[in-house]
């Protein structure tokens, strides 16, 4: 039947079909409706329950309304009222039922109100050339629940859920039809978990320790300070020096590519570069650690020494650890290799693997922040420098990590990093997508910016309260029922449906589903026992080896009570985190600090 048909069949014959009740009061985009219940029409009126979608004829226009809640009126038993939330219209342009949100007419006193024929929810939530499939209505299974995609990326979207509830494999369902939907589009997917290295078959390059390639250089100066010091503050002094030697070195970098022939002491003035200690521009660790002697040679004062000292030694340890080979040795084969880089990470080319997969499971659990943070940099930063050319989806798993509101949780560079993605991404073609199960915990400027929600099992009030404020009040109604939602069931409010929708995400093969490679529901058959193991013993060391391991981190990947940090500086170094030195700093805000060294 074409939307035409049921258009006109809706308006036209609504004495014909059954009518379930009329309109009898209407205040604002609420309306009240007394239930008939009188011949054939019993049954189809004791199916207008809550959470139902009623149409209610109003001239030409079929204004569409979900039921918030029914009951007898006690005085005058017999008669059945519902009240209804208004959220827009099918009516006819230029031929064909289109739905659009909002009322332009509102009913009258009297107006028939009908059950919505399966046809009518077709029209409402479309099958536009932009729609793409995710799963079915969860009151009406027989139609397909699409989301716009372009719709959903521009304006961001977040997923929210407690854990299990099937959070990840919307996301790979979702990803699976973006993909297919935008082949110009790539994805960027943090994976804390190490769980989706099979949801993409072949269109997904896969990224761990073992294969990613992220020189230190293009960690920006909070980056490196994090990555050096292990997830502490750093010392002040240490701190002055790099600030002062990082743009030296990134200098002598240039000329010792000019003039290669030419030893580091005859090369001249590298502070001229012009470089500062955020540059993404290539240098030596090694002229790191020659310009830092250098200037401990020059030096009378034994505690400046000593800082100097101290600082080489840990910049050495740093550099000959085997675990950060892939921010040394691998990463720097080739000199300045930001470009091949770039174009790995966000697959340009695509090469047929539009999507990576970044597994975060395996790296020391000291650097994964200062990772994390330089990725989400570098993809806005992509963006903004390319203008848009080439669009990307970042999409964040564990967000309330990343982009935690609580500064002492999150890792401030990553969190504006992610901030000014949600900020100002679009307008770069830089699209964002959280996925979490605290959703309160993350920075409100952040969590606004995802226009679209899917809103699965959530119990926490704060998270509830939050996504009350998020959602428009006629929605809101819907959200007394979240606690109740089952496994893979959303609703989903937002740019990317066109009215609030209560949808269960279809099933996914269990060869796709998100699964971490290691524990949880992992088989061990005898194939994956030696990458099961090597994969066990890689997350154990990391865990166990850092100097310091969130709370948090522990409890999410099942791990033992976390490590308690190794203090190896005197308390008074973890006064400050940064001191004043030649950079700029605006915006660097309060230290932060993680939470047991408070
Ligand atoms: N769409 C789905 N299709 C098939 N199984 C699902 C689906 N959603 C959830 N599940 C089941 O629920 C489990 C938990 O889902 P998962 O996506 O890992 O939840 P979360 O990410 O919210 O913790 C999965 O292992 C799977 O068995
Ligand atoms: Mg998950």
């Amino acid at each position: 039947m074409s939307a035409t048909q049921t258009q006109s069949q809706v308006s036209s014959s609504a004495t014909e079909r059954q009518i379930i009740g009329r309109v009898i009061s209407v205040a604002g985009a609420t309306a009240t409706i007394e239930l008939m219940y009188a011949g054939n029409s019993v049954l189809d009126a004791s199916r207008a329950t809550v959470g139902r979608f009623l149409g209610i004829v109003s001239g030409d226009v079929v204004i569409i309304g979900m039921v918030t809640d029914i009951s007898e009126q006690s005085q005058s038993r017999g008669i059945k009222i519902a009240h209804i939330d208004l959220f827009g219209e099918v009516k006819e342009i230029d031929g064909t039922a289109g739905f659009s949100r909002g009322i332009t007419e509102y009913p009258a006193i009297g107006d028939p109100a009908l059950l919505m024929t399966n046809d009518e929810l077709r029209i409402v939530y479309g099958d536009g050339h932009t729609n793409v499939q995710i799963g079915s209505l969860r009151q009406a299974p027989q139609i397909n629940a699409s989301i716009n995609i372009d719709e959903l990326l521009n304006k961001h979207f977040a997923i929210l859920g407690t854990t299990g509830v099937g959070k990840s494999s919307g996301v790979a369902i979702i990803l699976q039809q973006v993909l297919a939907a935008r082949p110009d589009l790539r994805i960027f997917l943090i994976d804390p978990h190490n769980e989706y290295g099979r949801c993409f078959g072949d269109s997904a390059q896969v990224l761990n320790p073992r294969n990613l390639r992220l020189p230190f250089w293009l960690f920006n100066f909070e980056e490196t300070i994090d990555a050096f010091f292990g997830r502490r503050p750093g010392v002040d002094e240490e701190v002055e020096i790099l600030a002062e030697v990082i743009p030296l070195a990134k200098g002598a970098y240039l000329q010792y590519r000019n003039a290669s022939d030419r030893p580091l002491a005859k090369r001249r003035d590298p502070k001229n570069a012009g470089f500062t200690a955020d540059t993404p521009a290539p240098y030596r660790i090694e002229d790191l650690i020659t310009l830092i002697d250098e200037r401990m040679g020059k030096l009378e004062n034994r505690s400046s020494r000593m800082h100097h000292y101290r600082l080489l030694q840990r910049i050495q340890t740093f550099r000959n650890n085997p675990r950060y080979a892939f921010m040394f040795e691998n990463a720097n084969v080739g000199g300045d290799t930001m470009a091949e880089i770039i174009s790995n990470l966000f697959r340009l080319p695509a090469n047929g693997k539009p999507l990576t997969v970044m597994q975060l499971g395996g790296f020391p659990a000291e650097v994964v922040d200062s990772v994390v943070s330089v990725l989400c940099r570098m993809a806005f930063d992509f963006g903004l420098w390319s203008d848009g050319v080439a669009p990307l989806l970042f999409i964040c798993e564990e967000a309330h990590r990343y982009a935690a509101a609580d500064a002492k949780v999150a890792f401030g560079p990553t969190r504006r990093a992610l901030s000014r993605i949600a900020k100002e991404g679009r307008k770069y073609g830089i699209y964002l997508g959280l996925v979490t199960q605290r959703p309160a915990e993350i920075d409100p400027n952040i969590i606004s910016q995802c226009n679209t929600l899917f809103v699965m099992r959530l119990s926490n009030d704060r998270d509830h309260a939050l996504i009350r404020s998020a959602v428009s009040d006629a929605a809101s109604s819907l959200l007394t029922f979240v606690p109740s939602l089952g496994t893979a069931e959303a609703f989903v409010f937002g740019p990317g449906v066109a009215l609030p929708m209560q949808m269960k995400f279809r099933d996914l093969p269990q060869s796709f589903r998100p699964n971490s490679d290691v524990g949880r529901s992992g088989n061990a058959d005898a194939d994956a026992g030696s990458d099961l193991i090597v994969s066990v013993i890689e997350r154990w060391r990391s865990a166990t080896m850092s100097q310091k391991h969130h709370e948090e981190d522990a409890y999410d990947l099942g791990f033992a009570p976390p490590v308690q940090p190794q203090i190896l500086e005197s308390p008074d170094s973890v006064r400050a985190r940064f001191v004043k030195g030649p950079l700029d700093r605006t915006g660097l805000g309060a230290p932060n600090l993680p939470r047991s060294w408070r």
